[in-house]
């Protein structure tokens, strides 16, 4: 195992995060929320904030500089008096410390034109529309074949409505912002997944070229896809620097993240699933409904893992979504595939029961030999080695099918399994690296580390591509002045970023062979770019996949539910980091157990916004809800990936928990949650949910705790 390069760093407080990086004559911001979910700004009242000693602006409507780019309508800060969300920033205070930025926000009177919100998502919404595309530029609706009239015939059916509510990423590091301008540049110290695309974006809303905006982002507390884009933080800092001409340091508070630094969007999905009586699919097909703001067109591609994942002759996907007037959602841990396959997979496990048929081997039997609806080639797929590898280790075989019937003492017990799928790609990069005559290498690359072990990862990749060990190497990255590079999210900076390092180590190796070995004073330097390598990739289908398995217990009184095992069996390609990879794919997983039984931002309907806006009203799951939880890998060889081979691992270990343990509940209780978070309230209603509609009898019509 190797050890985290930035452990010793991060344990004894040397790591500096964002809003930690020291700035000589810092001021300090704090935002003021707009209290009302739609509606105009009709003045700001600034003059009792501004009496407070310390306070050096209060930037509003009003004042605020003209930005030159308001593309983004989210980083568009200050540039218009309507009120989009509540929460939504309508004015900030700059002070000389934080505490007088707190206390004069809370002087800052704004009245408000108030006009009727809606912020409820439902099933029959007259805004309901088709958009052109769905995330991140997926075809909306696809359509295979006659899914009805394969549907109305087939011998078993499946039709069932899920729900996932909205949910919050919640990195332990908010998002956070130094900004320092010197003269027409601009360097933020900025919590984000990608310095790179960060810096082109933030330089696009002030007006000036890419190159004069620096963006460093040394150690990131965890991002979860929150921290993929520039926010509101970013513009704010810069703003309130260049208004104030100091450097400016603002951290997003709790609360205001629920509003202001995106979310995953709350999902309708009908899933409808006709097969033999053997169990094979011929009619699969996924409706997802679900909800973006009035800001900006946000559409979760929650149906496209049902496109690739089982064969079946007849087959159709559509995406609606609605405009509200809540707060723009965004990236959240694998966005579409991981709430899409709760209800794909929650839907297999109801047709699996209702053909009495065992969930594993049901989907051994619908394992397509292409693409089912493009028929290209997988590059590599190992689903069912996953299944076949995780019922072995987890003592699947022999499982008794029945629901409801084992009890020791309170507890009800039950067993649950998933599939689990991610898309594997890459995005170009590019890195550089040098030798000097005294045998040092660096390697440099706007990658970021988000504590997923990036850092570790690289090191060892360039150390065996260098054929040198990793103590001779510097590793620089996070910092947008280095090489561009992918951010550190949908699972594809790995990939991305070994595949250049790989490639400029090579190159490197090249010249000191040409040299036979003699590095002159100058040292030598290659530099990589995989931007064709990857747009010559081959039209084939490349995914990660992986298998759940949990087993439950639910306590027949109170409906609490515990997981005392979880098991995750992934194919991702090659492994670069091992004891990186099992902590992410055991935190994917763990996110996967919070979403199944805790997490759930509530709207407030009256409001307009979160309630629940802070850790204590937003359960996860802690350690003491995690027991033993474990994830292992098959060895695959993916081919066409990149010189590394690896398939990303940052989302596929949360894709699949959910369905695998409300499977496992609905194993020990009988009763099938469609509607997630599975809370002990729905466990002991009689009836939990009067509109879904009816499958097999075993988990559709007895719905009782007690046995
Ligand atoms: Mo991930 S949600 O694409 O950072």
């Amino acid at each position: 195992m190797t050890a985290r390069v930035d452990g010793p760093d991060k344990v004894t407080g040397r790591a500096r995060y964002a809003v930690e990086h020291p700035a000589d004559g810092a001021a300090y911001v704090w935002a003021v929320p707009s209290v009302i979910a739609r509606g105009t700004i009709r003045s700001v009242d600034a003059s009792r904030a501004l009496a407070l000693p310390g306070v050096l602006a209060v930037i509003t409507p009003d004042n605020a500089p003209r930005l030159p780019g308001t593309g983004d309508p989210e980083l568009a800060l200050f540039q218009t008096r309507a009120v989009a969300y509540r929460g939504q920033f309508a004015a900030a205070v700059v002070a000389g410390t934080l505490e007088a930025a707190r206390e004069a926000a809370g002087r800052v009177v704004i009245e408000y034109e108030q006009a009727a919100h809606d912020v409820t998502l439902t099933a029959s919404h007259p805004g309901l529309y088709k958009p052109d595309f769905v995330n991140p530029r997926y075809e909306t609706d696809t359509a295979v074949g006659d899914f009805d009239g394969a549907f109305a015939a087939a011998a078993v059916r499946v039709d069932a409505t899920y729900r996932t509510p909205a949910e919050h990423n919640h990195p332990m590091e908010p998002h956070a912002t130094v900004a320092v301008w010197h003269a027409g540049t601009l360097t933020v110290y900025d919590a984000t997944q990608g310095p790179s695309r960060a810096a082109g974006q933030i330089a696009a809303v002030f007006g000036l070229e890419p190159g004069q905006v620096r963006v460093i982002a040394e150690h990131v507390g965890g991002g979860f896809g929150a921290k993929g884009m520039p926010r509101a933080n970013v513009i704010l800092a810069a703003m309130a620097a260049r208004v104030t001409g100091r450097p400016v340091k603002f951290a997003v508070t709790r609360p205001q993240m629920f509003a202001v630094t995106g979310h995953r969007a709350p999902s309708i999905q009908r899933v409808r699933l006709g097969a033999g009586p053997d169990g094979r699919l011929t009619a699969v097909c996924h409706d997802v409904i679900d909800q973006t703001s009035t800001l900006k067109e946000f559409t979760e591609q929650s149906a496209v893992a049902t496109r690739h994942m089982y064969a079946a002759p007849h087959r159709r996907t559509t995406h609606r979504v609605v405009r509200l007037d809540v707060p723009t959602p965004s990236w959240m841990r694998a966005p579409g595939e991981c709430p899409g396959m709760f209800a794909l997979e929650s839907a297999m496990d109801e047709l699996a029961a209702a053909c009495g048929i065992d969930p594993v081997e049901l989907r051994l039997r619908n394992e397509p030999a292409v693409h089912p609806e493009t028929g290209q080639p997988f590059s590599s797929r190992h689903l069912a080695a996953c299944l076949r590898e995780g019922a072995a280790r987890f003592g699947w075989a022999g499982r008794d099918p029945a629901p409801g019937v084992r009890r020791e003492g309170r507890w009800l017990a039950g067993t649950g399994v998933a599939a689990s799928t991610y898309p594997a790609r890459a995005m170009p990069s590019q890195a550089r690296v040098t030798v000097s005559p005294s045998g040092r290498y660096q390697v440099s690359i706007a990658a970021a580390d988000i504590g997923t072990g990036a850092r570790t990862a690289l090191l060892a990749v360039a150390a065996e591509a260098l054929g040198v060990p990793a103590a001779a190497i510097d590793l620089r990255i996070g910092d947008s002045a280095l090489p561009p590079a992918m951010i550190a999210g949908g699972s594809m900076g790995t990939a991305s970023w070994t595949w250049a390092v790989i490639k400029a180590c090579g190159a490197l190796r090249d010249q000191v062979r040409a040299r036979d070995g003699a590095v002159p004073p100058g040292g030598l330097t290659a530099y990589a770019d995989t931007a064709a390598d990857i747009g010559a990739l081959p039209a084939h289908a490349r995914y990660a996949f992986g298998a759940q398995f949990a087993e439950v217990q639910v306590d027949a009184d109170t409906g609490e539910v515990r997981v005392p095992r979880l098991l995750g069996v992934f194919a991702a390609g090659r492994i670069v980091s091992p004891a990186q990879a099992r902590s992410q794919l055991i935190g994917g997983m763990t996110m996967g157990q919070s979403m199944a039984l805790h997490e759930e931002s509530a709207m407030d309907p009256q409001f307009g916004d979160y309630p629940n806006h802070d850790l204590a009203g937003y359960h996860i799951a802690a350690h003491a809800d995690v027991q033993d939880i474990d994830a292992v890998w098959i060895d695959e060889k993916e081919p066409e990936l990149g010189p590394a081979g690896a398939k990303g691992i940052g989302e596929v270990g949360i894709v699949g928990t959910a369905a695998a343990i409300a499977g496992a509940v609905c194993h020990a209780t009988r009763i099938r949650v469609r509607d997630l978070p599975i809370r002990l309230d729905k466990l002991l209603r009689q009836s939990h949910d009067p509109d879904d509609s009816a499958v097999h009898p075993a988990a559709g019509r007895d719905r009782q705790i007690r046995l």
